[in-house]
């Protein structure tokens, strides 16, 4: 079975073919540089080039496959949640390329898709704890089929991806800055005091970023030395020309902080479902910030401690991609779904 994978939810239009539950090929292309010179995604300028490049990228994903348009039996595409104007090109598009055919159209949830998306390299034990942790996103699901997610908790208000690039902002940072922060906290060991792990006085399993934000914000107002000069001077860091001690230590601190909230509400998740009686085989974390090497050491261990399967998809398939959309199409086609041609953008919220 032969599934092309669309997705323009964000910022990165992409196409993927996937062939029973394997990867043929994909193109991509992200507006990351056009974007970045506003400090974050303009909504407006995504949709236009989503639309502006959406047909070539298409045609050069057939060039380059080799694969010929009749062959493709199903088309999946991101209906949400993201960007309204960036989701209708996607959406549009699949219809355009089911009508008046016998292909199947599949309109697949963006955040399901990146959950499952390490199908693509590995088998994945189900039921599973699901962490999704992006630019746009900070969730917990119970996922025990490709049809059966069920959200166990969400931020309040920040995703983890928009506090870690908010902070890289303060710092003069480029957008997005998460990985900045990521890279120099490696220099560093963390203040594991300095900041207050955000929201755990309770018994949920709900984020809430905006205070860590503030508190970040806060510290580095009264310390405003550690701010690059400039935007373009994040190469210093690197280069060994800035003293970037005291900076890489903020920047593990934050790692820290971030990552030890997420292990408290994941173990939260897993004592749940124990009391709940119901059986969790692995914790899937994935999603951009799934990247983060910290978070990715500390899901680790949350997965040892209870004798879990821990499943990271590889960095190509944790941020936006459509080889995660082809798969999740396909994996809902064999369960017998497809969508008409009134499938709907569906920007956030509801299924
Ligand atoms: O999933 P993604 O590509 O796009 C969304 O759907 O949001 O995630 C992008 C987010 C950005 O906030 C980016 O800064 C963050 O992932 N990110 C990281 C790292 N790499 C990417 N955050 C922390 N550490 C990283 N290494
Ligand atoms: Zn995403």
């Amino acid at each position: 079975m032969l599934t092309l994978g669309i997705e323009s939810s964000c910022d990165e239009t992409a196409f993927a073919l996937v062939k029973d539950g394997k990867l043929l090929d994909s193109v991509i292309s992200t507006q990351i540089d056009i974007h970045a010179l506003f400090g974050g995604v303009v909504p407006e300028i995504a949709s236009r080039e989503h639309y502006r490049l959406i047909g070539y990228l298409y045609d050069s994903l057939l060039a380059k496959s080799g694969i010929d348009a009749a062959q493709i039996e199903n088309v999946a595409v991101s209906r949400g949640p993201g960007l309204l104007g960036s989701l209708l090109v996607g959406v549009g598009f699949a219809k355009g390329l089911v009508a008046g055919t016998n292909k199947k159209l599949i309109g697949v949830n963006h955040l399901h898709a990146h959950l499952l998306a390490a199908g693509l390299e590995q088998d994945i034990k189900l039921p599973a704890l699901g962490l999704l942790v992006s630019g746009g996103h900070t969730q917990i699901f119970l996922i025990r089929a490709a049809d059966d997610f069920v959200e166990l908790g969400k931020t309040l208000d920040d995703a983890a991806g928009e506090a870690f690039d908010k902070v890289a902002k303060m710092l003069n940072m480029p957008y997005p800055g998460g990985k900045f922060i990521d890279q120099l906290g490696k220099l560093a060991a963390p203040d594991k005091k300095r900041f207050t792990r955000p929201y755990l006085d309770n018994t949920n399993l709900n984020f809430s970023f905006s205070g860590l934000k503030t508190a970040l914000s806060l510290y580095i107002e009264a310390h405003p030395h550690l701010k690059l000069p400039s935007l373009n001077g994040v190469d210093e860091l690197f280069n060994g020309t800035r003293e970037v001690a005291e900076l890489a230590e903020l920047c593990a601190s934050f790692n820290f902080t971030v990552a030890d909230t997420l292990r408290v509400k994941m173990q939260r998740a897993v004592d749940q479902r124990k009391e709940q009686g119901d059986a969790i085989n692995s914790i899937i974390v994935a999603g951009g910030v799934a990247a983060n090497s910290v978070i990715r050491d500390t899901m680790a261990e949350v997965a040892k401690n209870n004798k879990l399967t821990l499943t990271l998809p590889s960095l190509s398939l944790c941020t936006d991609n459509a080889s995660m959309v082809a798969y999740m199409g396909e994996q809902l086609v064999l369960k017998g779904y497809s969508h008409g041609l009134d499938l709907d953008a569906i920007p956030r919220g509801r299924k």
